[in-house]
């Protein structure tokens, strides 16, 4: 059914407060004022699915044990922004490409090769890294172990990131070259192509929190992606956050944020690359 701002009731001051400290304390996210419009229309969509009237009912629902955290999944991807697309920041994703090629010629390469992706949305961020690094491993004709770990807040965003189809539109920032060896079309009509299972192999896509990385349990990285997720959390948050992103990073590895995402941020292993085409750290 068709639906309009006109009738959502209002969210009062002290519940837009209210909504927005629970999602800030869940997911770092903070909804600025001027977006309690969106607030107001996603709490509203949801509650009118279940039938509910009142924004405190629905809020006492979301907070409740278990039941409530099956609620929060849902509603937390309406609440997020996911907005993402192939080579998204061109610029970074070169970056990885010289860096890697850099360690194959100098033959600097460890037994894995791993990147994280975080905040990887619909898949378009971590398949972009695994184009370019499956590029430079069949360049140099190697295969050695290597794997993206891609995480998300969101449960339906990484569906559609696993099973990595796309419409046409959606690659056009991916270069026809690009296009030809790294998708195939699985719909004529509808123009859908699947991203090919050589990468979709190597991407392991996995539900993750950036409020809780130490509880993640991985191994250490030679590249951390985190772009455009940051941006949404307070300025100390983000701090915490890079520092503790900075203990995941092997030796010589890299870690990689959105250009002008964070400006106040410094760490004693951490040196940023002198470019200015990218903001990227590697681990001294
Ligand atoms: C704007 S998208 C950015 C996607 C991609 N990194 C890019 O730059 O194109 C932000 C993503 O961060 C995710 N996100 C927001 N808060 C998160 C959190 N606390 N933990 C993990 N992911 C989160 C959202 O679900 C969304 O998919």
């Amino acid at each position: 059914m068709a639906w309009s701002l006109q009738t959502a009731p209002e969210l009062s001051d002290l519940q837009f407060e209210q909504w927005n400290k629970l999602l800030e304390a869940r997911t770092g996210v903070q909804v600025s004022a001027h977006q309690r419009g969106f607030l107001q229309i996603q709490l509203s969509r949801r509650m009118r699915e279940l039938g509910i009237k009142h924004y405190t009912q629905y809020y006492g629902q979301v907070s409740a044990g278990m039941q409530g955290m099956v609620e929060w999944s849902i509603l937390v991807d309406r609440l997020v922004v996911k907005e993402t697309s192939f080579f998204r920041h061109r610029e970074s994703i070169e970056f990885v490409r010289r860096f890697l090629q850099n360690r194959i010629n100098n033959q600097s390469l460890d037994d894995s090769f791993e990147v994280w992706s975080l905040g990887c949305a619909t898949g378009e961020e971590p398949y972009s890294l695994s184009m370019v690094i499956n590029d430079c491993f069949e360049l140099a004709g190697l295969e050695p172990y290597h794997g993206i770990t891609a995480t998300d807040i969101s449960q339906p965003a990484l569906q559609h990131a696993r099973e990595g189809v796309y419409v046409k539109r959606k690659l056009e920032p991916v270069a026809p070259d690009e296009r030809a060896r790294y998708f195939k079309i699985v719909d004529e009509e509808r123009e859908t192509y699947r991203v090919i299972d050589k990468l979709r192999d190597r991407v392991c896509f996995s539900h993750g929190n950036v409020m809780k990385v130490s509880e993640m349990p991985l191994v250490k990285m030679d590249i951390i992606f985190c772009q455009n997720v940051l941006i949404y959390f307070r300025r100390w948050r983000r701090r915490e956050i890079l520092n503790e992103l900075a203990a995941r990073l092997k030796p010589g590895g890299i870690l990689m944020i959105g250009l002008g995402e964070v400006v106040d941020w410094t760490h004693p292993k951490l040196q940023r690359v002198a470019d200015e085409r990218v903001q990227a750290y590697v681990h001294i």
